[in-house]
């Protein structure tokens, strides 16, 4: 029989954090953790790794000590000491949202999830670590470590980069956050996914504290848990457009009666990118004399589960002249009778 919700996680928080209170990972950011402090760490953490993070913050604490400092710095200096942490878009945003509080919160950081995350460069997950780090608000915190945690503590196999899961995992760890240390319940959770529930290969099951909570663990899913839906790659196919001309009349066939764009008209195609050479063979082999010969621009056109890579030619022949299926129309005709797909617009609509 399936515990109860409430039964089944008796105990977790408290095991959590004495693992916390043993293991944390020790951070120049948690011995003092003063709002200004958590929040510049939070955004150098974004998309940076905590060993690499660590000499950036000294140095740009050390230089900007505070949200005046920052509100101030030139952004030429800012940028220096952000060089080599990329996406500086990070960088700018921190100087923006420290104008902001000089102007609207007299210096200081709000201290809800909901205005820090007003601030240029704070979404929800960083909104919910400063919130439950500085200001001991009990709100989840969740990034891609912390939700690996909670669908293996589950044994769900619902989909890690989904919108639906994150909100589903923020529910989860509601119930769990303790009201008097929802900082160190939160980053119990980020070096638990950090050191011990790694996401490839071997998670460290053996030495992790919570394991007896662990669905996916206890029911041998480790390896399959996260699933992450695989975004379906679209079929990449390159074509060359041959756009047929004999005075007014340009060249079009039937497309086949089933598959794609089935049954609608198109100019003669081949596979492949084909050289000027190549096409010039090609129609020679069809009876067709070509008078001249120019590329035109390339073009692309998307499908839901296929792209088209278009390279072609403008061709006059000499006479109209190809294979049977093919039918030599004038442009108005062209316009007025036959339906051309919008793949082929770069070349329909052309005069
Ligand atoms: N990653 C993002 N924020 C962190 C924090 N406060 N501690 C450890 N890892 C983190």
């Amino acid at each position: 029989m399936m515990m109860t919700e409430e039964r089944r996680y008796k105990g977790f928080p408290e095991t959590l954090l004495s693992w916390y209170d043993r293991e944390a990972r020790v951070l120049p950011w948690r011995s003092d953790p003063v709002p200004y402090k958590v929040w510049v760490s939070e955004m150098m953490l974004q998309q940076t790794r905590v060993d690499t993070v660590i000499p950036y913050f000294l140095r740009f604490i050390k230089e900007l000590p505070g949200i005046p400092e920052l509100a101030a710095v030139p952004e030429d200096r800012l940028l220096k000491l952000w060089q080599g942490l990329g996406y500086y878009n990070r960088a700018r945003n921190l100087k923006k949202a420290a104008e902001i509080m000089m102007e609207e919160y007299q210096g200081r950081m709000p201290d809800t999830p909901e205005l820090l995350e007003k601030l240029p460069g704070i979404g929800t997950y960083s909104a919910g670590a400063i919130a439950s780090i500085a200001f001991s608000k009990p709100v989840p915190a969740v990034d891609g470590n912390v939700l690996r945690i909670c669908l293996r503590l589950e044994g769900s196999r619902e989909d890690i980069g989904s919108p639906a899961t994150k909100k589903w995992a923020a529910g989860l760890i509601r119930q769990w956050i303790p009201e008097d240390r929802p900082g160190d319940f939160n980053q119990a959770l980020m070096d638990l996914g950090a050191t011990i529930c790694l996401p490839n290969g071997e998670p460290l099951c053996g030495n992790c504290p919570v394991s007896p909570y662990c669905r996916a663990r206890n029911l041998d899913l480790i390896r399959e848990i996260p699933v992450k839906a695989e975004k379906k790659k679209r079929l990449q196919e390159k074509k060359t457009v041959l756009l047929l001309e004999h005075g007014n009349e340009v060249a079009i066939r039937r497309r086949q009666e089933a598959g794609l764009l089935s049954g609608l008209w198109e100019f003669p195609n081949v596979e492949g990118h084909q050289t000027c050479e190549e096409c010039w063979n090609y129609l020679e082999k069809l009876g067709i004399t070509i008078i001249d010969i120019k590329a035109l621009p390339a073009s692309r056109h998307i499908f839901s589960h296929r792209e088209w890579a278009m390279t072609a030619w403008r061709i006059q022949t000499e006479k109209i002249a190809g294979p049977d299926d093919w039918v030599w129309v004038s442009r108005e005709e062209l316009e007025k009778k036959y339906s051309v797909p919008t793949a082929f617009r770069a070349y329909r609509d052309m005069r």
